[in-house]
């Protein structure tokens, strides 16, 4: 194999599901139906599927149709009838760890049907969208477990985002009910979540009820009749531990998330009960091997897809011991996070290339500290990982003992796609190759195939389970946003290279989406929340190259006449952006121009701007307007 490579230790491999790669790959290439049918029957289904895989309507694929299912079944009720009734399924960690809370998976059953009656009395039934909007507290599993059990569709808002990104998510869902908390902690600070739930519900006639889970305990003011607190509704009749399970449609959706993509306000990607459930429970067994002594810890928050995926869904799925910590990984002190693997002997652990960057800069001293020797499978995920990111993360954390799974994968994919399995040899960097029963393709503006090495557009040949269904409340937008520019295939927005070995490197988005820290955000989000601001007539955002974050958000404005540049109101832009937008939106700089660069039709040029502020050449400038 061509450049750096690390072989799979005998000890990490000993107990893989995995063992023959190439076998499983060659009987998915051969019979991909029958492999993900043989994957389905692992579950529990009420009554077994017609068909694995209708597309009769491309690209509206239909999976396990027929079947009738319910994932909060398959993550919670199947386990009560085995040992692991008994079994820890949740384990959570406050920030300041004055407070440590478990759940075994009778405890979490409880919990979420309990949770479950009282969305019920509210009013929700199933297909009413519910908006989740909380800190990484217990609760927020409950909540995701409880609608799904109910077949409501949840629609979790990242707690970092703010007043406008929830007062849109809302409307356009047109949620009937919010579940929040009073605050969530942040390094030690306060996040006002429901104050912010208040604001931005001031023109969400849909929202009949908010139900307020009782966190932080700071003083919050709550509206009579459409306000709830948890624990007191908990204390009501209707708030029993039992709850039935409300028997789903495997193609019936599960949840909506939204995500950013190049232009217009965020989409909202929408996956379903059968098919997303089929594609955690496989990808989590085989790529990250779990079994029942492993302590598993994603990282991730539920906001996100990584959250939903693999810290929720797919560890349950797989009756997993999962590990929620409500804290960042340097408060307060920079070796938060290895203390807690230590103190909770996590066996596998998923995180993102921005977390290992910052805590790489600490140095070795801090996790030295720590006894990591519980750990046994290292995850990456969120944006490309660098080389010597990936070989501190290896060699520093894992002891040269635990394999890397970098995986590769979106909001629209539900699991992972390109990733290793523990058998597979590494390339640090590099997400090795797609997962049984996918197939890539790398090609040029034409959709022709690059040569191997050459950079291109990475698409994706097969459909899979866990694939997106549609955009919520927008299916033409579905097909015209992935399905489009190369028909028949699924376009990432990525771009890529593959080696000579078939191995994948991914380089980053085509579009306008911007991965600060690994989280995704689009580039008019940031323009329309400048907008707001009266001194703004026009703004541009793009994302630079960032040593922490990956990418940071840089963005220039066009003042209005009357207005002048000064430092102030560079800060002041900022804030307001990380006000109506959300903290993790807040731009690194913003900087005043005269003029934007606009092709004649009037669109602005961001490649140019980029290569401006970068000190690059600004290439072809012939579209440019006079
Ligand atoms: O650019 C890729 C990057 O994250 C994008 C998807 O973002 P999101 O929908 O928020 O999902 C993130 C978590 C699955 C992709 O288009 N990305 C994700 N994982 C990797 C990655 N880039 C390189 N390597 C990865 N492992």
């Amino acid at each position: 194999m061509e450049g750096e490579v690390y072989y799979p230790s005998q000890e990490s491999t000993a107990q893989s599901y995995v063992q023959d790669w190439e076998a499983l790959a060659e009987s998915a290439r051969n019979d991909l139906q029958g492999f993900w049918a043989e994957r389905a029957n692992e579950l529990f289904w009420f009554k077994k599927w017609d068909k694995v895989l209708d597309d009769s309507n491309k690209p509206f694929y239909r999976w396990f149709d027929g079947g009738k299912v319910n994932i909060t079944y398959n993550c919670v009720d199947v386990h009560l009838q085995t040992f692991r009734k008994n079994k820890l399924a949740l384990i959570w960690e406050a920030e300041d760890g004055k407070s440590e809370r478990t759940f075994s998976y009778y405890a979490l059953n409880r919990e979420v049907s309990r949770m479950a009656n009282i969305i019920k009395a509210m009013g929700v039934g199933k297909g009413d969208r519910v908006t989740i909007y909380m800190g990484r507290i217990p609760e927020i599993t409950f909540a995701m477990l409880a609608c799904a059990k109910i077949g409501a569709i949840h629609s979790v808002i990242f707690g970092g985002f703010s007043v406008d990104a929830l007062h849109e998510r809302i409307a356009d869902s047109e949620s009937k009910l919010i579940i929040t908390c009073d605050g969530s902690m942040q390094n030690g600070k306060l996040v006002e979540l429901k104050k912010i739930v208040d604001e931005s519900l001031r023109h969400c006639p849909t929202v009949e009820n908010v139900i307020v889970v009782k966190r932080t305990g700071h003083e919050i003011p709550m509206e009579g009749g459409r306000d709830h607190w948890f624990h007191d509704l908990c204390a009501l009749p209707i708030a029993n531990g039992k709850c039935a399970t409300e028997v789903m449609d495997a193609e019936d959706p599960l949840f909506i998330l939204y995500t950013s993509g190049s232009t217009g306000k965020p989409k909202a990607i929408v996956h379903t009960h059968g098919g997303y459930m089929v594609g955690t429970y496989t990808t989590l067994k085989y790529v990250f091997d779990i079994n029942d002594e492993d302590r598993f810890w994603c990282t991730a928050d539920p906001g996100w897809i990584t959250g939903h995926s693999y810290l929720v869904y797919g560890p349950f799925l797989n009756g997993a011991t999962v590990f929620m910590f409500e804290g960042g990984p340097a408060y307060p002190y920079p070796n938060r996070w290895w203390q807690l693997i230590e103190r909770f002997g996590i066996s596998i652990f998923y995180t993102a290339p921005t977390a290992i960057r910052a805590l790489m800069r600490f140095g070795d001293a801090w996790p030295n500290k720590h006894d990591l020797s519980s750990l046994r499978l290292l995850g990456s995920v969120g944006e490309p990982i660098n080389p010597e990111a990936w070989k501190w993360f290896h060699r520093v954390i894992g002891k040269e003992r635990c394999p890397i799974m970098d995986t590769w994968w979106q909001t629209e994919t539900g699991a992972f796609m390109i990733t290793p399995t523990p058998v597979v040899p590494l390339k640090p960097g590099s997400g090795t190759r797609p997962f049984f029963g996918q197939e890539a393709e790398i090609v040029d503006e034409e959709g022709n195939p690059v040569p191997d090495g050459q950079e291109g557009f990475l698409l994706l040949k097969n459909p899979w389970p866990s694939m997106m269904r549609t955009i919520y409340g927008d299916p033409d937008r579905y097909v015209s946003t992935y399905w489009s520019k190369y028909p028949g295939k699924y376009m990432t927005g990525d771009s890529a290279r593959r080696d000579k070995d078939g191995y994948y490197w991914i380089i980053g988005r085509v579009d306008d989406v911007i991965k600060v820290s690994g989280h995704r955000l689009g580039t008019a989000e940031v323009e329309s929340a400048l907008i707001t601001h009266t001194a703004v007539a026009e703004s541009a955002a793009i994302g630079l190259p960032h040593e922490v974050k990956g990418q940071a958000i840089y963005c220039f404005v066009q003042l209005k006449p009357g207005f002048a540049p000064s430092e102030d109101l560079s800060e002041e832009l900022r804030q307001h952006v990380s006000r109506h937008l959300g903290p993790i939106a807040r731009p690194e700089e913003v900087s005043f121009i005269d003029k934007l660069p606009k092709t004649r039709s009037g669109k602005i040029m961001r490649r140019v701007l980029k290569a401006r502020a970068q000190g690059l050449p600004e290439g072809d400038l012939s579209t440019l307007e006079e």
